[in-house]
């Protein structure tokens, strides 16, 4: 699986992005150490903190089939001109999933990417375990 190959999951998954109000579409796809890949839009409701993020609904879809998961990858995509970084509290979510190699390949709209590694934008997570 290339990061080109996760990216264009994440672009299907962002086709049924729910997001009345921000307006703001997103799109994640994640691939597990055991090879298998899942995908999430974020799906925004009216009491706003309940919205959930396309990582969130992309890692719990993964979690919900497979139980404990190892995340090797994930894309983000969205439509905004500038890259997409996850949010504060999908990055904790990731920790729990996830150890700080974990590649994250933020897009741009246009197409351009970069990869960069988990512990570098949640350094000294907060791990239980
Ligand atoms: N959002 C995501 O789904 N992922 C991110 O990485 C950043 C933000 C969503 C949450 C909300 O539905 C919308 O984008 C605007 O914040």
């Amino acid at each position: 699986m290339t990061d080109s190959d996760l990216i264009e999951y994440a672009q299907k998954a962002i086709k049924t992005a729910y997001a009345p109000y921000s307006k703001f579409k997103v799109g994640a796809a994640l691939l597990t150490k055991t090879g298998n890949v899942y995908t999430g839009c974020n799906v925004e409701i009216a009491s706003f903190g309940a919205t959930n993020c396309a990582e969130r609904t992309a890692i719990f879809k993964a979690v919900s089939e497979e139980g404990k998961i190892d995340i090797e990858r994930i894309a983000i995509v969205s439509d905004d001109q500038d890259y997409i970084y996850p949010c504060g509290i999908c990055r904790q979510v990731m920790a729990e999933f996830a150890d700080d190699d974990m590649e994250l390949i933020c897009t741009k709209k246009n197409g351009e990417y970069k990869t960069i590694r988990f512990g570098d934008i949640l350094p000294n997570a907060f791990r239980s375990f």
